[in-house]
């Protein structure tokens, strides 16, 4: 696959220069052009993204869409449609948009000779016949109660992206039925989560792509054998090997692309939902990993959920590049990395719902586009990759904005709002409803952040000469404004596929596989050589590296 370096191209050169002495006043901005918020707010799907708050000019505008056009992001687009192994170091297709292609499509995509949109449609029947029967009480556990909490074990995408879901759906999830979500191998994650379940009404997803995970199969063991015990002790079951396995298939399911492991761990493979390698762990929340937030929000709320995705792909796809959200913001956020020297990039949702989204978009974001090679090996001569992270406002107000509005740094920020409240409630004393005391904090901060508080402004409140620099705001700090009317599973499923494509633009332009992860592989390795170190082997203590055997010699002394 050809890897363009796109330092070379000459639309990045004059981004160079363009950014050489950049400034943008944005009160000035606004001012010389009445229409600015117009001309830079967008619509797509249900979502309204105003992008007039970014240090953008038209020249800049008009250079980042060319920059677009020499990187070619239309096609690897179109390749990824066809199916061709756009993750070339796994040698993999990239087919997550065929996880909510419609009913319709079936038949429509043969990769490797997979008819990929059947396949996904035959999971997904499976997976709402299961969730409905959780749902209306037909599946029933060993001793014959029904399932009240669904435990999901599984790390990373496996986890990430059903957990922000739930959260961020919780007035969609049916009521008695709770999910929990457990994902590290630290032991107080299985242990805390369930210690106040009842094993009769608890029933187990083992999420895992490659069901050889280490966290995820030792916390499936865990439960396993909490499970069996917690049975055992209720009279529930007795020691014998039938009664052990009716239990298994009762409270196990599983989610894999690795249906022979996940019956050699002992669950049925009738019970098992299938993915496959062209799913990356981190683009799988709307595949069968998904299990999870299908039983909590039903067959209707995960079909809503996956016609949110659907509108995103197909707005990424044929809206014109002017008007295009997906590739704007993409495009912004290079323009923020390569050229004005960012770092890091703030997700700011005003709606404690979605306070796993910035968690989330981590994964998603810096496991995709953390690279330092492009496709074809070559080292980058440029940044790639930005550091997300975020909080839900207004409780990030009370802790870091001080830095994004007074700090030396340029932080790019996302804020996320919804017009109507699931809580509408009202104070009492003041008589506001509550929600728009929230929402008036997600106006007031994109203008402070923008605008700022010239001196001169502080000087006229009569502010004594000593504070004038420490009370003043120097605004011109960029960020983008998302709205929708309501946090619905199809709202959500548009957010998730918005940053979806932001991150396939990001890594196109940067020329980099945002497929693979073979970062992630060398501190599971050591950590697996280090067991006989840690069992107290003074072999394999004697061959650690200095610091390390230091730090088990502390660990071995206050065990
Ligand atoms: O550690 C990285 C990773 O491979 C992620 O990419 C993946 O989402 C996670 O581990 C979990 O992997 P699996 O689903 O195979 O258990």
């Amino acid at each position: 696959m050809e890897t363009k370096d796109p330092s070379t191209l000459s639309s990045w050169k004059e981004l160079q220069e363009m950014a050489a002495g950049f400034h943008l006043d944005l009160r000035k901005a606004f001012e010389a052009d009445p229409g600015r918020a117009e001309k830079l707010t967008f619509e797509a799907a249900d979502l309204h993204v105003d992008l007039s708050k970014n240090l953008l000019t038209e020249k800049v505008f008009e250079k980042l869409l060319e920059l677009a056009g020499q990187t070619n992001i239309q096609g690897l687009l179109e390749a990824m449609l066809r199916g061709e192994h756009i993750n070339n170091t796994e040698d993999r297709a990239v087919l997550h948009l065929a996880l909510r292609a419609p009913e319709e499509k079936v038949g429509s995509l043969n990769v490797d000779g997979q008819d990929v949109v059947g396949d996904v449609r035959e999971v997904l029947e499976r997976v709402y016949a299961f969730a409905d029967s959780v749902r209306d009480g037909s599946w029933k556990g060993v001793s014959g109660k029904r399932i009240e909490t669904v435990v999901n074990i599984g790390i990373g995408g496996s986890d990430l992206g059903p957990a922000m879901a739930y959260e961020a759906l919780k007035p969609y999830v049916q009521k008695g039925l709770e999910c929990r979500f457990i994902s590290n191998i630290d032991p107080t994650d299985v242990g805390e989560k369930t210690k106040d379940l009842d094993p009769e009404t608890t029933l187990f997803i083992i999420a895992s792509k490659t069901f050889t995970t280490l966290e995820t199969l030792t916390n499936a063991r865990a439960a396993k054998a909490w499970l069996l015990a917690g049975l055992r002790e209720a009279g529930a079951i007795d020691e014998s090997e039938a009664q052990t396995k009716d239990a298994i298939a009762k409270h196990f399911v599983a989610v894999s692309t690795a249906l022979d492991k996940v019956a050699a761990f002992g669950i049925d493979p009738k019970n098992a939902f299938g993915f496959w390698n062209w799913i990356g762990g981190r683009y799988s929340v709307d595949s069968a990993v998904g299990t999870s937030l299908a039983v909590a929000i039903g067959r209707d709320g995960f079909e809503a959920f996956l016609s949110g995705f659907r509108a995103i792909d197909e707005h990424f796809r044929s809206a014109a590049p002017t008007e295009n959200v997906p590739l704007l913001m993409g495009l912004l956020n290079v323009w923020y990395v390569n050229f004005l020297g960012a770092h890091t990039h703030a997700v700011l949702p005003y709606s404690q719902y979605l306070h796993r989204f910035p968690a989330y978009l981590q994964q998603l974001t810096m496991e995709s586009n953390g690279k330092r090679v492009r496709r074809d090996g070559s080292l980058v001569n440029y940044e790639t990759g930005e550091i997300f992270w975020g909080e839900p406002g207004t409780n990030g107000q009370h802790a870091f904005y001080q830095l994004m509005h007074q700090g030396t740094r340029l932080i790019p920020a996302d804020f996320i709002a919804f017009a109507r409240p699931a809580w509408d409630l009202k104070d009492d004393e003041t008589e506001a409803r509550q929600h728009e005391l929230f929402l008036g904090n997600f106006f007031a901060q994109t203008g402070a952040l923008a605008f700022g508080k010239t001196v001169d402004e502080v000087r006229a409140e009569g502010t004594i000469e000593e504070l004038v620099a420490h009370r003043t705001f120097p605004g011109n700090r960029p960020s983008t404004s998302i709205m929708a009317r309501e946090l619905t599973p199809r709202v959500l499923g548009e957010l998730i596929a918005l940053y979806e494509m932001i991150v396939f633009v990001e890594g196109a332009v940067w020329g980099i596989d945002s497929f693979d992860q073979w970062g992630v592989e060398l501190g599971k390795a050591m950590a697996i050589d280090l067991k006989p170190a840690i069992a107290g082997d003074s072999a394999a203590l004697a061959a650690t590296d200095p610091s390390t055997r230091g730090l088990l010699e502390y660990y071995f002394a206050n065990k």
